[in-house]
């Protein structure tokens, strides 16, 4: 509709005035991720957008999804301003794993190295030994096993009890878990599989174990949109954020693409598979972020936090790269 060109008009010409680049996750809007493509700017899974906001040499980095995505750019690159379109933008993961409560679990087990999602506060990734994400957690898990250090693992369980069952590492799981993922429900999908019995299905691993082990593929939101690509299946059931069809319908058009199911499917779903703060990243908010910058939508994070929560995020990525 015209207010929404005219929003993406503006916001075109703000991001060249400003020296600012969009860099927005999967699960946005089409609209945004659309624009961040077009702009110059970059759609990608929570490692991508860390590593190409640290790599871009725009001065200004426009971070749409949750505010742990801004608090890594800000992280990253403290010298650039990192705005987002709304600060509002949580993380049922992030607001589970209070920065007191984890420091006490992780003193009363000393000896163990602390890993903790992305999906954190600055304060919880500045307790951390490793930072990771979905994409990496596996490989990085590995490599701790190898050394045979014991784990402490927070904030989500589904991911953390998936790669306890394939490492076979020795870790303590904090009990969060991400509200969108949590919902999958295994037994509507085995009902699913069998209308569609070709259907490949492919599920983030903030699923539950049960519906993991549905599974034709397991990984981040950038591996769910290679997979879709490499399996010879035309039809696939995606258990994820239903914001990715928008890319993984775009990498294979000729595929058909269906929601898995969620536990409370029809009237009684909560997140109903869209993720609820992503869903406030929009267009006009992007254009006020722009406009007005300031307090309303600048991501700051404590300078001691920043300096020990770098750490962390900076053996993720070096080890990634
Ligand atoms: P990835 O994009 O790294 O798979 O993360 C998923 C997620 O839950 C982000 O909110
Ligand atoms: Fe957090 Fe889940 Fe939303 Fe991702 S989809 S931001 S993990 S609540």
């Amino acid at each position: 509709d015209t207010e929404k060109q005219q929003y993406i008009q503006q916001i075109k010409q703000l991001l060249k005035d400003k020296d600012a680049v969009l860099v927005a996750h999967y699960y946005t809007d089409p609209e945004i991720q659309a624009l961040a493509e077009e702009t110059g700017g970059f759609v990608g899974d929570s490692l991508e957008m860390a590593r190409f906001g640290n790599q871009h040499p725009a001065t200004t980095l426009i971070i749409c999804g949750v505010r742990f995505m801004g608090e890594s750019a800000k992280i990253l690159t403290p010298e650039k301003h990192v705005l987002m379109p709304t600060l509002d933008a949580e993380c049922s993961l992030d607001l589970g794993c209070p920065i007191d409560a984890f420091s006490e679990f992780c003193d009363a087990h000393p000896d163990h190295t602390v890993v903790v999602y992305a999906n954190t506060s600055a304060a919880v990734k500045a307790r951390a030994d490793w930072v990771v994400t979905s994409s990496i957690a596996l490989e990085i898990v590995e490599h701790l096993d190898s050394e045979d250090k014991k784990i402490i693992w927070g904030p989500d369980r589904h991911l953390g009890s998936y790669i306890q069952k394939k490492t076979g590492a020795e870790m303590l799981l904090w009990q969060g878990e991400c509200i969108v993922h949590d919902e999958f429900s295994a037994k509507a999908l085995r009902d699913m599989k069998h209308l569609y019995p070709d259907a490949a299905i492919l599920v983030h691993p903030e699923s539950p174990a049960s519906v993991v082990a549905l599974a034709d593929a397991v990984g981040s939101t950038s591996q769910l949109i290679k997979a879709a690509k490499e399996l010879p299946n035309q039809k696939l059931i995606v258990a994820t954020d239903k914001g990715i069809f928008f890319k993984m319908q775009q990498m294979v058009p000729e595929k058909e693409l269906v929601e898995a199911p969620t536990a409370g499917a029809g009237a009684t779903c909560r997140s109903c598979a869209h993720c609820p703060w992503m869903a406030m990243n929009g267009l006009k908010a992007i254009y006020t972020a722009l406009n007005d910058g300031g307090e309303q939508h600048e991501i700051f994070v404590d300078e001691s936090l920043r300096e020990k929560s770098l750490i962390p995020l900076n053996r993720m990525l070096d080890f990634a790269a």
